[in-house]
């Protein structure tokens, strides 16, 4: 019964590739097409939803699809609405294939290894084609506000570099402008209501003060981006014009409102399964589908029995197949128990070391999954021993290694000490801080199926992979059809 399903599943995929081919997937920076208000686009493992809750949106013109920059590129470069508006490895590498590596996505700014490298190689930009991963140059040491350098309390070293743009005299460590590269995958641009709230005046983790909204003096929830370097979606818009665009000139105050606006109204998630058919129907689970996440209210704590995460998916417990598998992958997040251990920023906040939860302590927003104060934890994806590099110093990391020092009188990362090894510093590189190193902000985990590969540093191809790390990661001894139960409740999200 099963090998029959599967092969129902490929003669599916296979009509729905099949149907693709006639629809706009890819949007051209001023190709003036008009979004619908709702539109759905095939997946390997079903079809994701995309609503705009304002109504049919006019690109003509329109700041997020119109190149504001010197390189031709606009957000929606990055951010697809087929691709949960972020982009797959696998539909750059269409991409590549289909423009002979001329789209402007391949930008050498930050669409290759590094802009030194020979940019009509497929080589140099491997980790965009094979991992989706943009080049992410940040300042070292990072700045205040006013432009001043922060105090920091490690040093950086670079151990390995196989992009070689670490130790280029033009652009590394050592260049007139001091820059760390680290390599990371687009976020999704939508469901950001859920993303932005939940901000308090102190971070919980670190009992630091938040930062605050810039025109506000609110605190933010300092859940933006790979390492909460941004406040709002103001601030991060004009960098990613500045940055990512290379544009000269600082965008007008319209149209950074018209992204932003935009950006706060498209929603994504996944709405029908190769065979197991719709997801977000009457009766059924409340959390599924684009209109639920319109719906519900932002900022709920969902790490609870009544109400939690993606809502109760009791109504699946029965003799369906799929739906069954989906209803059970659900209590595995929230209720299977396993040891978290010696996990920077969950276990050294109090909690315990080791600590027996679920999935859901760390991912405990409702609809999003994210972590509803400020997410940045070091789970373990980047930092050595535990990082998803080849474990061993003879087989060669696609990624650069750093060698971070910590100085005598910072605290040491709770678990790694004073000398770590990192191929992605996350939040430290903003903090400055030695606890910090390999703290990475919580993605949402809405429109999974349409954006593979996963983690900030893409490591992991698939859903079986990111599930297989965690149980590497936390000996959590999950069975083939755990395994197969959470993958597809991910795939469902
Ligand atoms: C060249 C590719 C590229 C372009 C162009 C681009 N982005 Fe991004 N975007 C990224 C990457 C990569 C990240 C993650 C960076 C990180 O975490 O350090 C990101 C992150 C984001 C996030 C954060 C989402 C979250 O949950 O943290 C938002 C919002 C966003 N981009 C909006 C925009 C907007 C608006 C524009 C146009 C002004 C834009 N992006 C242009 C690649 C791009
Ligand atoms: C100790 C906290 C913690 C626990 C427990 C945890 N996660 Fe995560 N999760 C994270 C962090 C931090 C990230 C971001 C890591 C990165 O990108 O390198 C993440 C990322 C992910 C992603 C990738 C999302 C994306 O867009 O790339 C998925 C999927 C995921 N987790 C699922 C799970 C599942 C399933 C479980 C339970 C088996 C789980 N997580 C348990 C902290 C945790």
């Amino acid at each position: 019964m099963r090998r029959l399903l599967i092969l129902f599943g490929i003669a599916l995929t296979l009509s729905a590739q099949y149907q693709n081919s006639f629809k706009i997937t890819w949007i051209e920076p001023g190709s003036n097409v008009i979004l619908p208000e709702f539109d759905a686009f095939d997946n390997s493992n079903g079809t994701l939803g995309v609503l705009n809750a304002s109504g049919p949106v006019n690109t003509e013109g329109h700041p997020f699809f119109t190149a504001l920059g010197s390189n031709k590129r606009a957000c929606v470069n990055c951010h697809q609405p087929t691709y949960g508006m972020s982009v797959s490895a696998a539909s750059l590498l269409d991409r590549w294939r289909a423009t002979d590596g001329k789209d402007p996505v391949f930008a050498a700014f930050d669409g290759s290894n590094c802009p030194s490298l020979p940019q009509d190689k497929e080589s140099s930009h491997s980790l965009l084609l094979k991992r989706g991963l943009y080049r992410i140059p940040l300042p070292w040491p990072p700045r205040k506000a006013d432009g001043s350098p922060k105090k920091v309390e490690f040093t950086i070293e670079v151990v390995r570099d196989p992009t070689g743009c670490n130790t280029s005299r033009e652009y590394g460590l050592q260049s007139a402008q001091p820059t760390v590269s680290v390599y990371r995958r687009p976020r999704p641009a939508a469901n950001l209501k859920y993303v932005l709230s939940g901000g308090q005046p102190i971070v919980l983790k670190t009992g630091l003060l938040a930062d605050v909204d810039p025109e506000t003096g609110k605190p933010v929830s300092m859940n933006l981006m790979t390492d909460a370097r941004e406040a709002t979606l103001k601030t991060q818009a004009i960098s990613a014009v500045l940055g990512h665009e290379q544009a000269r000139v600082v965008p007008t105050p319209q149209q950074i409102d018209r992204i932003v606006q935009y950006e706060s109204q498209v929603y994504v998630a996944q709405m029908a399964h190769i065979f197991g058919g719709p997801l977000a129907v009457p009766g059924g689970p409340a959390g599924l589908g684009v209109a639920a996440l319109r719906d519900h209210p932002a900022g709920v704590l969902g790490d609870n029995e009544s109400d939690p995460v993606f809502g109760l998916f009791t109504a699946w417990k029965g003799n369906d197949y799929y739906r069954s598998s989906v209803a059970r992958g659900a209590d595995l997040f929230m209720n299977r128990q396993f040891w978290i251990r010696d996990t920077a920023h969950i276990n050294s906040i109090g909690l315990g070391n080791p600590l027996k939860r679920t999935c859901a302590t760390c991912h405990n927003a409702q609809m999003t999954g994210q972590d509803l104060s400020a997410g940045w934890v070091d789970v373990g994806t980047t930092n050595f021993p535990t990082w998803t590099e080849p474990n061993t110093w003879a087989e060669s990391s696609e990624l650069p290694v750093f060698k971070i020092t910590c100085s005598r009188d910072a605290d040491p990362h709770p678990y790694l000490g004073r000398i770590i090894y990192t191929t992605d510093p996350g939040r430290a590189l903003i903090s400055g801080r030695c606890v910090d190193v390999g703290s990475i902000v919580m993605q949402q985990l809405r429109g999974l199926s349409g954006r593979a590969p996963y983690f900030a540093n893409g490591s992991a191809k698939t859903l079986r992979e990111v599930v297989d790390f965690y149980d590497r990661r936390f000996d959590m001894k999950l069975s083939d059809e755990e395994k197969e139960d959470l993958i597809n409740f991910l795939g469902a999200l």
